[in-house]
């Protein structure tokens, strides 16, 4: 049992998979309906496409010209003190140390980003993307792309990307990757699903989807972004209405220091906007407040009396 997964007691579904790659017109359906899925894809011969972690360092350490990052979000705190003392040394993230980095800290991974057309080819040359991913379903998202490689025992805990108005995706090239993927905050009913990513499986899901992941095998897969579709009806549209039905709690966790609003469809911003619930009870728009239920008024009261307190005695300052 991984003792990782939360939410730990649920009945688990399992994650649609295609047993071959959908066409261009049912992916685009997932576009629409944000319902992840798997299936098995075509990974192009390639001479130098890595086997092992150590091969990926060894071909990119020559050409990655960016920093690399490396997420500790499934290390205890004992090795978290120990990675920031690792940092105060002065050491650094890079290719180069990822093998002594695996060692001291095994439930680390490595992740790059890819911003520029020299990196984007870099990882473009590994693996492209699959056929049924056109170019007019990429858009904005086509700016960037990641691959993610980390040992057993590395993965993810349970969040929501709140990049914006995109699905990801995630292809395998070596190793094993269980996912855990949770129904949007504030759908009901409450779904979640498990999969295991294995070489070749290609993933998808959307923004506003939870997501955690165990890798079960040393893995490295290549990441990249789709335009979800704004049309009525749509999963992109609902998740407003998620949203205003979620928990604060729930809505914690898809606030995100990686949010780009500004280049999403202005619907989405509204949706990220109203998962900002930072006061209990409290929802907070632009410049308005708005309370919910009791406490939010209570809340409120507090709110208030305080910028109350605050200005009386701004005032007494200035007198004296
Ligand atoms: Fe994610």
């Amino acid at each position: 049992m991984n003792p990782f997964w939360y939410p730990p007691h649920l009945d688990i579904g399992s994650v649609l998979r295609y047993t071959t790659p959908p066409t261009n017109e049912q992916f685009k359906s997932h576009l629409v309906s944000g319902e992840p899925f798997i299936t098995r894809v075509d990974l192009p011969p390639h001479p130098n496409r890595p086997k092992t972690l150590d091969e990926w360092a060894e071909l990119f350490g020559t050409t990655w010209k960016d920093p690399v990052q490396m997420w500790q979000n499934r290390l205890s705190n004992e090795d978290m003190n120990g990675w920031r003392q690792w940092l105060r040394e002065g050491n650094e993230p890079s290719f180069e140390a990822f093998r002594d980095m695996r060692a001291d800290f095994p439930n680390t991974y490595l992740s790059v980003v890819a911003n520029d057309m020299y990196h984007k080819e870099l990882i473009k040359d590994l693996y492209d993307r699959p056929e049924f991913i056109r170019d007019d379903d990429t858009g904005w998202g086509e700016t960037s792309r990641w691959m993610y490689g980390g040992e057993a025992g590395a993965g993810v805990a349970n969040h929501i990307d709140t990049i914006g108005c995109v699905c990801s995706w995630s292809t395998m090239l070596f190793g094993t990757k269980r996912w855990r993927l949770g129904t949007p905050p504030g759908e009901e009913p409450v779904e979640v699903s498990e999969v295991v990513q294995e070489q070749g499986d290609f993933m998808f899901w959307c923004a506003g989807t939870w997501h955690q992941t165990w890798i079960e095998e040393e893995s490295l897969d290549v990441h990249g972004y789709v335009k979800l579709s704004y049309e009525q009806g749509s999963y992109a549209r609902n998740l407003v209405g998620f949203a205003e039905n979620a928990g604060r709690r729930e809505l914690d966790g898809w606030t995100n220091v990686m949010e780009v609003a500004d280049s999403c469809n202005p619907s989405n911003v509204e949706w990220i906007n109203r998962t900002r619930h930072r006061i209990p009870g409290l929802v907070i728009r632009g410049w308005r407040i708005i309370p919910r239920g009791p406490f939010g008024w209570l809340a409120l009261a507090v709110l208030a009396g305080w910028g109350v307190v605050r200005m009386v005695r701004r005032r007494k300052k200035k007198s004296e």
